[in-house]
């Protein structure tokens, strides 16, 4: 198996000043990549700032013999992101690789949850993913060359108590993915998402000891090195934690017609529920929406009376 190196390739990495966006940046810059580190410097809350924890990941990549410059933006505001891309262009003159990865918590249960951390955590993780992935967009599309990753969560494939937030920006991020995955095709831009499960800031006192030490953020790194590696796939989320990967899909059931006109009823529905909910009759995942499209006329075709 040949090695995976990202020599001459440009990277930015968002939030990477601790936790997972540190461990990315590392490697890639291990592996021959230049590397600008943004990171806002904040707390898990999102208050605070400092490009200290930028720089210092700077100096580690030196430290290596690596390449790499600091950049305290947030990726929240536009005019910070503005700044990531025009100081990586004004230095390298390019970007190959984009790692959204920046991120903060405002956990509260539904009820609880105010406006602001609403706006706080779809600010930092959608639009904070969208504005950067949307600059970086056209630069990629005339290099003919773009490996794009964002990071999703289990919260948003699956939910989690007390981060509707959240969960709605992590598969939000899904949802842009799955079409940037269409219009990047032609101009060999891919993109992928990425679930981690990780001991960082983000997860301190959520889990015991003895699990965290099982979850180091390095373990996920090297599943986002071959979604940003010269043949990544396009479309794909890669789980990973403690080692182990592997891949989240949407899929639909085989479904059942029921009918139309006067056949098609509420009580028509609920009587064929059983066989339009059976999940061990799933699909494969499809590639676009219009194949969802074909599957319900095929459906519907397949369930005409003679
Ligand atoms: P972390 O808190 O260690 O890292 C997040 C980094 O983002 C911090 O260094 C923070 O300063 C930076 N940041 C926050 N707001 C920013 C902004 N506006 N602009 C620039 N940088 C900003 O947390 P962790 O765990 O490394 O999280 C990385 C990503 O992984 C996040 O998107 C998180 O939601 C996601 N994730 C983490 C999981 C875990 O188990 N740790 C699980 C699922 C997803």
């Amino acid at each position: 198996m040949s090695d995976i190196r990202f020599d001459g390739k440009v990277a930015i990495v968002t939030g990477a000043g601790g936790g997972l966006g540190r461990c990315h940046a590392l490697e890639l810059a291990r592996r021959g990549a230049k590397v600008v580190v943004n990171d806002l410097g904040s707390s898990m809350d999102g208050s605070g700032g400092s490009s200290a924890a930028a720089e210092g990941v700077v100096k580690e990549i030196e430290a290596l013999g690596g390449e790499a410059i600091a950049n305290g933006s947030s990726v929240a505001d536009a005019a910070g992101v503005k700044k990531v891309i025009d100081d990586t262009m004004a230095k390298w003159g390019r970007i190959d690789i984009l790692i959204a990865n920046a991120g903060i918590l405002r956990d509260k249960s539904f009820s609880k949850m105010t406006q602001t951390d609403i706006d706080l955590v779809i600010d930092v993780h959608l639009r904070g993913s969208f504005m950067p992935i949307h600059a970086a967009w056209d630069i990629m599309k005339e290099q003919n060359y773009g490996r794009i990753v964002v990071t999703t969560s289990s919260t948003g494939l699956y939910g989690n108590f007390g981060q509707a937030n959240y969960g709605a920006a992590k598969l939000g991020l899904v949802g842009m993915m799955n079409t940037l995955k269409i219009e990047g095709a032609k101009n060999n831009i891919k993109i992928n998402a990425v679930c981690p499960v990780a001991a960082t800031q983000m997860t301190e006192g959520l889990m015991p000891p003895a699990v965290l030490e099982q979850l180091k953020p390095e373990y996920v790194s090297p599943g986002v090195m071959n979604l940003v590696k010269e043949d990544a796939p396009t479309g794909v989320i890669l789980s990973a934690a403690a080692g182990a990967f592997s891949i989240a899909r949407i899929v639909e059931t085989e479904g059942a017609f029921v009918g139309v006109g006067d056949d098609l009823t509420a009580e028509a529905v609920a009587a064929k529920w059983d066989q339009i909910t059976d999940t061990s009759k799933t699909l494969p995942a499809f590639k676009a929406g219009g194949e969802h499209g074909q599957h319900m006329f095929a459906v519907a075709a397949g369930g005409v009376k003679a």
